[in-house]
């Protein structure tokens, strides 16, 4: 072989080996995020579940499978309520006869109760997947829960574009569900309080609003459709508050209550009623400045979360937990 056809040869391999190379770094240091093991939310993941992820935290729960309040709950009174809203449904029980009356369906849609396994992920809407450009990877779950009024038009790139849950209750309410949602997404009303039920039930009968007992005014005219409304069993919160967060279900005295938010509330029912669960956008920022906005959209900062009934620190230490255990997953980087 002559020099020069040696050279030619060389040039030849050489993207060879560098791809090799590049291989290799990815692969095994898996830290370029090409090959990255990014989770696929598909059967992989209900391959190795283990079927005791709940012992690992003491929750001791079984899978559930009805998350929504059915009208036959109240003919039967098979477990009359000792709470008030939020964790019980003492005293609202007309309210939500009325409610259910014309709702009409309390059930998943069959397709997804259908699965064997589910996978879900929970979509926050905190400022950390602003720029994550998981639109893609969140739209390919069985489920997708968005909380509020967090918009998704014109996000979707780094949200996606379905929701098959949306948690809201009426100060979260934006006044048209289908701007941001699926037409077939399920709107699911978490009831804190009696006015909330109150609210749903002058909007379904077209009554006169009331408009005092709120701490932000909800809307007055809202577009749901009766058929996609679902309650929220408030068992879920009650767990929540009880065996994940560990604050006080009574009311105490003079003092302000503490609720848990509904994003922590909702990787709650993902874990009861899912096999696996991811969740985006948990988490607030790590900067003292007052000013970090801490949403994806909008312009709300630290700030704006000081009075709220929120007990925020307590919560990050709890998905931490959740985290550790293994029972979440983030599907990005997070503080
Ligand atoms: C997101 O991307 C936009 C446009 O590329 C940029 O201006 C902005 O600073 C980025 N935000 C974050 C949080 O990275
Ligand atoms: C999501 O966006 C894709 C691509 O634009 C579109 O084909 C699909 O119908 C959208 N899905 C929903 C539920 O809006």
């Amino acid at each position: 072989m002559s020099l020069a056809a040696v050279k030619t040869w060389c040039l030849r391999l050489l993207p060879v080996v560098f791809f090799l190379l590049w291989y290799y770094y990815c692969y095994f240091l898996k830290s370029c995020g090409v090959i990255s093991k990014s989770p696929v939310p598909r059967k992989s993941f209900c391959e190795n579940l283990s079927p005791k992820k709940w012992e690992t935290l003491d929750f001791n729960i079984a899978r559930a499978n009805s998350l929504f309040l059915k009208l036959e709950d109240f003919f039967w009174q098979q477990r009359p309520s000792s709470l008030p809203l939020p964790y019980g449904l003492k005293g609202s029980e007309l309210f939500l006869l009325k409610i259910l009356a014309v709702t009409a369906s309390y059930k998943m849609p069959e397709s997804i109760s259908k699965l064997d396994c589910r996978t879900c992920v929970v979509v926050g809407n905190g400022y950390g997947v602003k720029n994550s450009s998981l639109g893609p990877v969140i739209n390919k779950y069985d489920i997708v829960i968005r909380l509020n009024n967090a918009p998704v038009r014109g996000y979707e790139n780094d949200v996606g574009n379905k929701s098959t849950l949306r948690f809201f209750y009426p100060e979260s309410a934006s006044p048209n569900p289908d701007a941001h949602n699926d037409p077939d997404t399920l709107m699911v009303l978490v009831p804190f309080k009696q006015n909330d039920l109150r609210w749903l039930k002058e909007i379904l009968y077209n009554e006169k609003r009331v408009r005092k007992g709120f701490w932000k005014p909800p809307p007055q005219i809202w577009q749901g459709k009766s058929s996609h409304i679902r309650i929220l069993d408030p068992y879920f919160l009650y767990q929540t508050a009880s065996k994940v967060l560990k604050i006080p279900v009574q009311p105490k005295g003079k003092e302000k209550p503490v609720h848990p938010t509904t994003g922590i509330l909702a990787i709650y029912v993902a874990l009861s009623y899912c096999d696996v669960v991811h969740v985006a956008g948990f988490g607030y920022p790590q900067s003292k400045n007052q000013k970090h906005p801490i949403h994806y959209y909008g312009s709300d900062t630290m700030k704006s979360m000081k009075d709220s009934y929120h007990d925020l620190s307590h919560e990050a230490e709890a998905l931490k937990r959740l985290e550790d255990a293994g029972l979440i997953q983030y599907l990005h980087p997070h503080s």
